[in-house]
């Protein structure tokens, strides 16, 4: 069943307030619902529509008339509304404790928890879920005192205890004053303890904020907590968006399918983006979790008080919450960094780790069978649609509106926004019009961002003229099809461009035609609206070398004939820090790919030596970036800009490229290991942080090479350390060594983390992603034994994750292995865990889209694999449209 934008209906009913009693038991969950509806002025009938789903009801009634027989068929029920105004009261009972989808009511570790984001809200009881259904709640939740002595949802606590008549139980009554659609709604419920601080606010306001745990996890609240502060501070002093609330919560649960999740004043989130102590979290955890606390607290205002009409509209918040979130942490990584070239780095780090995981990821959905606007045309199952595409390329977007309006003209524009909708649910159409209106320019052009699917190609092309002192680009626009779309007109493209002369200084950027006085030295931004542009480029006294794209302008691909001298050139003197980075990359890229030709390693890497040489011993760069430096693009990277791939071949190629940057740069590796050790005790700003990648960089570097001095390091490093970077970066380092010191590392890991989940995720994600070094049996067996221990549960998306995906999307060398063993097992898991939990395994089901970009060998064994999964019984609706897709799209 396909749902189509184009099909959207406003809803006939609506709901005016919502009461909610639930009584709280593992097998049965009695819940009952009062749903006070009315008419929607003009609807056309009197038909309306509630949604159930694994509801068992016991009663039904319309103004007090039981519905005889109430079927949900599609999960939905046809009704027919008695008058303008009526009451629809439900009891149902639903079983907790048996629901392992993690949608709707279900127990993790004993305690209740909701998710009900994107159609969960079905699953507790019969209601229109849509997010155009904005309604009040006050809900009522009652359980034994001693399994429940925490009752928590949306909103204020208006009341709370002991239940007369009915011995050792308790009540709490929470009313929701805002607005909201059924996918905000949030209860949890249990035996849990909360860190809390009284927070001020800049408007005098005083908060009560609240970080919720499981006993004896109290420890790891802080970093979430503080992060959570400067989350609230952050929206208010930026955006003028302040805390509606007079309380906010956040709650860390450990069964969680997705990140984390915005629920008005309750936020639930993956205990991986809450807990953070230095013995438990890395460097990027910490960043994770600052990041994702953000994420969800400025849904507050971005998806909460203005919402989604329908589910096609997600990026909506998603694209802009994403773009907000990377704006945060920038701000907050600058903050720290002490001086303002530190500041400008730490931004251009973060920008560059954006920016790899949008073309690592996001590139590739949009060139296989999954590709879809940001803004989707139609779907079988919205689940399939929280994707890299929607969150990440949608705030892509965001940032292009940014860049073409300014950020002035960009808050006009989010003013303006809230001003027109504040407590609506709107579509993308509304937004991009909000910012239109706000700066007086026409838009229309720059939508189809929304509408097209696939990434954009710029090919540049040059011309220098000595004698006239002009560079003329000519820059083409392809837009190539993807499933379902054709034909694309051409989109409007910031392009960021400086003219650099040898040295790196930036030359007066003035186009043919204008006047002197329009001249721009330094980096200018040049919109790009047709499929072909001819920018005469004049006033040059020396033969430039254009910078262009800078800081990434736009999510497009580049193909600009430029040599490999120019490239070391810009990876040396580009002072854009991005694109600096990009020349090295690029440059990295070229070696792998001539390895991989059958070049020798030896002749084709002399460049790459060089300027990865230069960038490591510049002493006045970032750490941080020094280390981004020094990083080569991944295998899936790599893989993406090449037609056969044999996964093996490309591991071989890659490695056999990073070997010889370490050989050579030997002697700086080892100088870095004490230049940037550091003594103090652990902190996470992004100073400290960036020493200690630089570092770890230097020493997996030289345990690469075999050196035995730095297999000790390692080692002793691992068991010393008392932070988990240095310990992660550590072992990791030998367990993708012949070190002889890697299972015993491996024990004392596991041993050390034996009662610390999260650090156990990581002891299995290791070992799924290793390495085989000669001699070793195939990194699958490691990974089935793993699968065999009684740490291990596929019930847990985290583990689940942590060892099957890790491994299939991951490690792929190991993963395609000629044989097809990896596909067969692939196909075991996908199927095993779908019967538990389909939208986990839909995610793993997409570690076979790329197929037909493989050699034919292993395309064929992908195709048939494919195939087998398709022609199972009992696919869930989620793993079917991505196979469905896998198999017909593109
Ligand atoms: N809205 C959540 C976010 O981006 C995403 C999310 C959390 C989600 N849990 C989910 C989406 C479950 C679908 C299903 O912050
Ligand atoms: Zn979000």
């Amino acid at each position: 069943m396909t749902i189509r934008r184009e099909d959207y209906q406003p809803p006939s009913c609506l709901v005016e307030s919502v009461e909610l009693c639930f009584t709280l038991d593992p097998q049965s969950t009695r819940v009952r619902s009062r749903l006070q509806m009315r008419r929607r002025p003009g609807a056309p009938s009197a038909e309306f529509h509630l949604n159930g789903l694994s509801l068992e009801i016991v009663d039904l009634r319309i103004d007090g008339v039981p519905v005889d027989d109430p079927v949900f068929v599609d999960e939905r029920l046809v009704l027919t509304a008695p008058a303008e105004r009526f009451t629809v009261d439900s009891e149902v009972v639903i079983a907790p404790a048996e629901n392992s989808t993690l949608n709707g009511l279900y127990m993790s570790q004993g305690n209740y928890f909701t998710q009900c984001e994107a159609e969960g809200f079905r699953r507790i009881c019969p209601f229109p879920d849509r997010p155009d259904v904005m309604a009040r709640y006050r809900v009522r939740i009652e359980a034994p005192r001693d399994a429940a002595p925490v009752l928590l949802s949306n909103g204020n606590l208006l009341e709370s205890g002991d239940i007369a008549g009915r011995e050792g139980w308790h009540y709490a009554l929470w009313e929701d004053p805002f607005l909201k659609p059924s996918y905000l709604f949030a209860l949890v419920a249990g035996n849990l303890v909360c860190t809390e601080r009284r927070h001020r606010t800049g408007s005098g306001d005083e908060k009560l904020l609240q970080v919720w745990v499981e006993p004896g996890n109290e420890h790891k609240t802080d970093y979430a907590m503080t992060s959570l502060i400067h989350a609230i501070d952050w929206d208010e002093r930026r955006y003028g968006l302040a805390l509606d609330l007079e309380r906010f919560m956040i709650v860390a649960v450990s069964d969680f399918n997705m990140g984390a999740m915005e629920n008005k004043g309750l936020n639930i989130f993956n205990t991986k983006y809450v807990f953070a102590n230095p013995l438990i979290a890395t460097d990027t955890d910490f960043a994770h979790v600052e990041s994702v606390v953000g994420h969800e607290y400025f849904h507050n205002w971005t998806g909460n008080r203005v919402t989604c009409r329908d589910w096609f509209q997600l990026t909506l918040k998603e694209g802009l919450t994403v773009f907000r979130d990377q704006q945060f942490s920038a701000d907050m990584h600058a903050a720290q960094a002490g001086s303002a070239d530190r500041a400008a780095s730490a931004r251009a780090v973060k920008r560059i780790e954006d920016v790899r995981l949008l073309r690592t990821v996001q590139f590739a959905e949009d060139a296989g069978p999954m590709a879809h606007p940001i803004r989707p045309d139609s779907y079988s199952e919205i689940n399939n649609f929280y994707t890299v595409t929607v969150y990440e390329k949608g705030a892509e977007v965001i940032r292009m509106l940014d860049t073409l309006l300014g950020e002035a003209g960009f808050r006009r524009g989010i003013d303006l926004y809230f001003e027109r909708h504040d407590g609506q649910a709107v579509t993308c159409d509304d937004f991009v019009a909000a910012m239109a209106d706000a700066n007086g320019r026409d838009l229309s052009q720059f939508s189809r961002w929304y509408e097209q699917a696939g990434t954009p190609i710029l090919q540049v092309q040059r011309r220098w003229d000595e004698s006239a002192g002009e560079l003329t680009l000519t820059i083409r626009q392809f837009n190539p099809p993807t499933p379902g779309q054709s034909d694309k007109p051409p989109l409007l493209i910031p392009f960021a461009i400086a003219l650099l002369d040898d040295q790196g200084n930036e030359l007066p950027v003035r186009l043919a035609g204008e006047p002197a006085s329009a001249a721009v030295t330094g980096t200018r931004v040049l919109e790009l609206t047709d499929a072909e542009h001819e920018l005469r480029f004049t006033g040059l006294g020396v033969r430039p070398t254009p910078s262009v794209l800078r800081g990434f302008s736009a999510p497009v691909l580049l193909r600009q004939p430029i040599d490999e001298v120019e490239l070391a050139r810009l990876a040396k003197i580009d002072g854009d820090a991005f694109n600096r980075w990009e020349a090295g990359q690029r440059l990295a890229v070229h070696a792998v790919l001539a390895v991989l030709g059958g070049a020798d390693p030896a002749a084709g890497t002399d460049r790459l030596i060089d300027a990865m040489g230069h960038g490591l011993r510049d002493d006045r760069l970032d750490p941080a970036y020094r280390a981004l430096l020094l990083t080569l693009p991944s295998e899936g990277y790599i893989a993406e800009q090449i037609d056969e791939v044999d996964p093996q071949a490309l591991r071989a190629a890659r490695a056999d490229v990073r070997h010889r940057l370490h050989e050579s740069l030997a002697a700086d590796f080892e100088r870095c290991l004490s230049t940037m050790a550091d003594a103090g005790p652990y902190s996470p700003d992004p100073a400290s942080a960036g020493r200690r990648a630089l570092r770890n960089t230097a020493l997996s570097a030289l345990v690469d090479i075999g050196r035995d001095s730095a297999w000790r390091e390692a080692d002793s490093q691992l068991r010393q350390s008392q932070n988990m970077t240095d310990r992660a970066a550590a072992i990791g380092a030998l367990i993708n060594s012949l070190a002889p010191q890697r299972e015993a590392a491996l024990e004392w890991f596991r041993a050390t983390y034996a009662d610390e989940p999260l650090a156990l995720d990581k002891w299995f994600t290791m070992q799924a992603t290793m390495h085989r070094q000669p001699g070793d049996a195939p990194v699958l067996e490691r990974v089935r034994a793993l699968m065999a221990r009684t740490e291990f549960s596929l019930r847990n998306p985290n583990r689940a994750r942590s060892l099957i995906s890790a491994f299939c999307s991951a490690n792929l060398a190991e993963f395609h292995a000629p044989d097809g063993s990896g596909y067969a097992f692939w196909l075991e898991q996908v199927r095993a865990i779908d019967a538990l939990n389909p939208q986990l395994a839909a995610r793993l089901a997409r570690a076979l889209d790329r197929w037909r970009k493989y050699e034919p060998g292993r395309r064929e064994l992908m195709h048939s694999t494919l195939r087998s999964l398709a022609a199972a019984p009992n696919l869930s609706r989620d793993v079917g449209e991505i196979v469905d897709k896998a198999l017909t799209g593109g």
